[in-house]
């Protein structure tokens, strides 16, 4: 039987590795604008670093990690998600003493056991944003003016800001509590899985798709009626910053995130054309799990893209790069190593130069060449290189010329 990728995991393919690039270098370009630097950390960790941050409780602690007993005896976690990772280090390096401000992203692959279906798989990559330091409402409106700058410059179709506040710590607690007390009468009409949250993380029953629950929803209580008087006064102040820098969003105090780490406001970006799995990016803010990893108190806040689901809802025109590239045709086997010569001072001069090393005709050559999209095709034949010239073709005119050799440069620079 001939091999095949594990399930929920996917090759990315030459024809698509254009599309990632192009990608990851508006992130690199939009986040090196911004002042954030690039941080990489392992692939896997601690398993005890997630089940603290990201919560016992949580889908992902609870079902979806890779994890397995080290032969030194611990246990280790493939990273289902970046942000502890992120606080590790930002700890680890005592990174908070450096500056007091720490402005980092990252882009890489995370790995959780899901049901794969369109735009969920088991092996997937993030790009990131993360801000220690600051606790002030201007930190949130960068964080997200700077996914809806990448998300712009990329051209996404039909994206939606949702946003909302799970208050400071007190307030979730109390919220939490208000749910118990609000679906408990009620626990014999919630599905199981739901009946097992009201105990454990009642906040998730909001995350239900099940359209019973979601009438039951109707009449529960409102985060908003549990922020103190500092979650609402940051809160608002976060909106007027946005609605400054023109970015829209909606409210919506259902939204709860499913990692417990985040604090007041939280926020995900929907595409209305990527089906169920329609959120692009989540995040907010985590002002307590620096301190629960047992760093200083830091307050922080971030957000994470799904790289995968970014290029799925791009319009595949937008994927395409312009032409850069020149095809170089020998004829002459005895030419070769002047061929390899040529190619590179074309090279030199910012083009991709393609040859062919199959020793095939001109006129496989020529297909070739319109295969990759080339934009102009160098020939050398016995003519040419008697005569030491070169026949230049360009496949966008289809016109063609011959040129002296030692033009090569003219040619290529005017
Ligand atoms: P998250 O909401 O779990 O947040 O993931 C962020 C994004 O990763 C999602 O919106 C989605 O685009 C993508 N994603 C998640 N799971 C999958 C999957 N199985 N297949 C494909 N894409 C997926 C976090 O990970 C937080 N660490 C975000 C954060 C950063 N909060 C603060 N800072």
């Amino acid at each position: 039987m001939a091999f095949q990728t594990i399930k929920g995991t996917h090759d990315i393919l030459p024809e698509d590795s254009t599309s990632w690039q192009k990608l990851e270098h508006i992130i690199h370009d939009v986040a090196a604008r911004f002042g954030y630097s690039e941080i990489r950390t392992p692939i896997f960790e601690d398993t005890s670093l997630f089940s603290r941050s990201v919560g016992e409780d949580t889908d992902i602690v609870s079902k979806e990690m890779y994890t397995w007993q080290d032969r030194s005896g611990g246990s280790i976690t493939l990273r289902p998600e970046l942000t502890a990772p992120v606080a590790r280090a930002f700890i680890q390096h005592n990174l908070g003493r450096k500056s007091p401000l720490q402005r980092m992203y990252y882009m890489g692959p995370l790995f959780r056991r899901e049901r794969p279906q369109k735009g969920r798989q088991r092996q997937f990559h993030q790009f990131g944003i993360e801000a220690f330091g600051s606790k002030f409402p201007e930190q949130d409106a960068e964080i997200i003016a700077i996914g809806y700058i990448i998300f712009s410059k990329l051209g996404l179709k039909d994206l939606s800001l949702k946003l909302n506040s799970l208050g400071s710590g007190e307030c979730r607690s109390h919220y939490k509590k208000a749910l118990q007390d609000y679906f408990n009468p009620l626990k014999n009409q919630l599905s199981e899985t739901s009946q097992k949250r009201l105990e454990s993380n009642p906040l998730r029953i909001l995350d239900t798709k099940n359209p019973d629950e979601q009438t039951l929803l109707a009449e529960a209580p409102s985060i908003a009626d549990f922020w103190s008087e500092d979650d609402q006064k940051h809160f608002s102040h976060v909106q007027d910053l946005l609605s400054s820098l023109e970015i829209p969003f909606e409210l919506d105090s259902r939204m709860v995130r499913g990692l417990d780490y985040y604090t007041r406001t939280t926020f995900e970006f929907i595409s209305s054309n990527l089906g169920a799995q329609d959120a692009v990016c989540g995040g907010g803010r985590y002002d307590g799990l620096v301190e629960t990893l047992g760093g200083k108190p830091t307050p922080a806040i971030g957000f994470a893209a799904g790289m995968e689901r970014i290029l799925m809802s791009i319009d595949p025109q937008e994927k395409s790069t312009e032409g850069n590239s020149v095809y170089l045709i020998n004829l002459v086997e005895s030419a070769s190593g002047k061929a390899l010569q040529v190619a590179n001072e074309i090279r030199e001069l910012g083009f991709a130069v393609t040859m062919d090393t199959l020793r095939r005709s001109l006129k496989a050559q020529l297909r070739d060449a319109n295969r990759i999209g080339a934009i102009k095709v160098v020939i050398m034949g016995d003519e040419e290189i008697k005569n030491q010239t070169l026949q230049i073709k360009d496949l966008t005119t289809g016109e063609q010329e011959e040129i002296a050799e030692s033009d090569l440069v003219k040619h290529f620079v005017v």
